[in-house]
């Protein structure tokens, strides 16, 4: 009797563990779309007992996911809200606990809830209100179908949508908190917190959360990314505007900026971030453009404008909101789009840039003009650089939120692909 219960329970162990080592997802995968309109990047999400589908913008410094969708509140039975006082409202970091009342309670007003300040970057608007979790239905990059269980998020009043992309109902943050979707799902499921951007400039691109091997030439560009650290703004604005908290999005340490290889002379104060938080260069997904300060701004037009003449490229009169346009008859084109003054910003040592060439560099505003896609942030503006989705476009860029640090590719253009081919494999 004895003996075949032992063999029994360690059978049974046995299969416990090889079920667990079959089923332990390697990564997940996220498309992202862009929409022409607002120009916001947006994916796809899956949540609830009904697995409602909800589109939610991409915020690559939002501290969470936030939305409000009828036909998700219609079928939240596995809604639950977040009680002031457990484990995930600790880890959630949240501000306070509120105290509604509805009989019976229904998604966004709970009763004794762990709440915080959602944040739409485009307005600026702030929403404050409980937090809530619900079962997240994610898709391994082997196309598996996995559920997060308790994945926190904010069932938001509708009116914080205003300004988000015409038919997306919420966003989703990816930074730098322990809620965000890279992190819940890393600690859901074991994996590092590590994700994949390919934003694209057309077609769908995809985020890949978890590491993982990529398909050619993806794998192989993926093995020599240029990297680079990745910095902390000790300071947490109040995020009331449109800038967020600070603390969460991800910096880089730009030192100084290239156009056609010449070195603009800069205020290098406005490089570095100091005691209040201000300077400094981070990515953001919810800008169209990388905004510079003023101080930045002209100096780079100036030099753009006086390069593009060496040249041969003719100016034009400039339309808003960008600082120079040029007669695109002028340009000719490559493979990595117009040919004009390339610029790098230039990270730890000469060596290291991240360099934009015409396609990521200009915008076309009609069939004659082409604009030089950066725009003035004001002498206020508290980053100094922003770099925005048109800039982000079509290189392969890799989290490493764990230790601290960014890998990035050249432009994918160079090797004959763009972020709508980029797939795991
Ligand atoms: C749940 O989904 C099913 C199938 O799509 C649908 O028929 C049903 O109305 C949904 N329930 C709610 C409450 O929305
Ligand atoms: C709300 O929660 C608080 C704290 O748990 C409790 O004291 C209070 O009775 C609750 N109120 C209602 C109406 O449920
Ligand atoms: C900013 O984020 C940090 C880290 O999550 C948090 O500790 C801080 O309270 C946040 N500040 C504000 C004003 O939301
Ligand atoms: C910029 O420098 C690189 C190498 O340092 C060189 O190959 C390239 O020709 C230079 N470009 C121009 C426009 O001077
Ligand atoms: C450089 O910028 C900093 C921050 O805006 C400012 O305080 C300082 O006066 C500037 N220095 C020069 C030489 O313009």
């Amino acid at each position: 009797m004895a003996p075949s219960l032992v063999i029994t329970i360690f059978s049974f162990l046995v299969l416990l563990s090889l079920s667990n080592a079959a089923t332990k997802p390697r990564a997940f995968i996220f498309p992202i779309k862009k929409d022409s309109t607002s120009l916001q990047y947006y994916t796809t999400i899956q949540i609830g007992a009904n697995s409602t589908s909800l589109d939610v913008v991409i915020d690559l410094g939002g501290k969470f996911l936030w939305f409000n969708s009828a036909e998700y509140f219609a079928a939240a039975s596995t809604y639950r809200p977040i009680r002031c006082g457990t484990k995930l409202c600790r880890i959630a970091n949240g501000v306070g606990c509120v105290f509604c009342f509805l009989s019976p309670p229904v998604p966004g007003c709970t009763n004794n809830t762990c709440s915080d300040y959602a944040h739409n970057p485009f307005t600026g608007t702030l929403g404050y209100s409980g937090l809530g979790e619900d079962t997240l239905h994610v898709y391994a990059t082997n196309g598996a179908k996995y559920v997060s269980p308790h994945f926190p998020f904010q069932f938001s009043d509708p009116v914080l949508r205003e300004g988000l992309a015409t038919g997306t109902q919420g966003l989703i943050g990816l930074g730098r908190t322990n809620i965000a979707l890279q992190a819940q799902l890393a600690s859901s499921f074991k994996l590092s917190q590590k994700f994949t951007l390919c934003v694209p400039s057309s077609g769908d691109g995809n985020i890949i959360i978890g590491g993982g091997s990529y398909n050619a030439p993806f794998q192989k560009i993926s093995e020599s990314l240029i990297s680079t650290s990745l910095i902390r703004n000790p300071v947490a604005t109040w995020p009331n505007e449109k800038i967020g908290n600070l603390t969460v999005e991800y910096f880089i340490n730009v030192k100084s900026i290239r156009v056609r290889n010449k070195t603009l002379s800069l205020n290098t104060t406005l490089l570095s971030i100091d005691k209040n938080g201000n300077g400094g260069t981070n990515l953001r997904t919810v800008r169209p453009y990388t905004i510079l300060h003023t101080s930045i701004f002209r100096p780079l037009v100036n030099e753009f404008v006086k390069e593009a003449t060496v040249m041969n490229i003719k100016r034009v009169a400039s339309v808003a909101p960008f600082g120079a346009c040029f007669d695109s008859k002028t340009i000719s084109n490559s493979k990595t789009g117009p040919v004009v003054p390339t610029i790098d910003l230039v990270l730890q040592s000469k060596s290291v840039y991240w360099r934009f060439y015409g396609s990521n560099s200009m915008v076309k505003v009609n069939n004659d003009v082409l604009c030089l896609g950066f725009v003035d942030g004001g002498l206020d503006s508290i980053t100094s650089i922003s770099v925005g989705g048109h800039q982000l476009e079509n290189y392969l860029l890799e989290f490493d939120v764990t230790s601290s640090k960014l890998g990035f590719s050249p432009s994918l253009q160079l090797s004959d692909t763009s972020c709508s081919q980029f797939k795991a494999s």
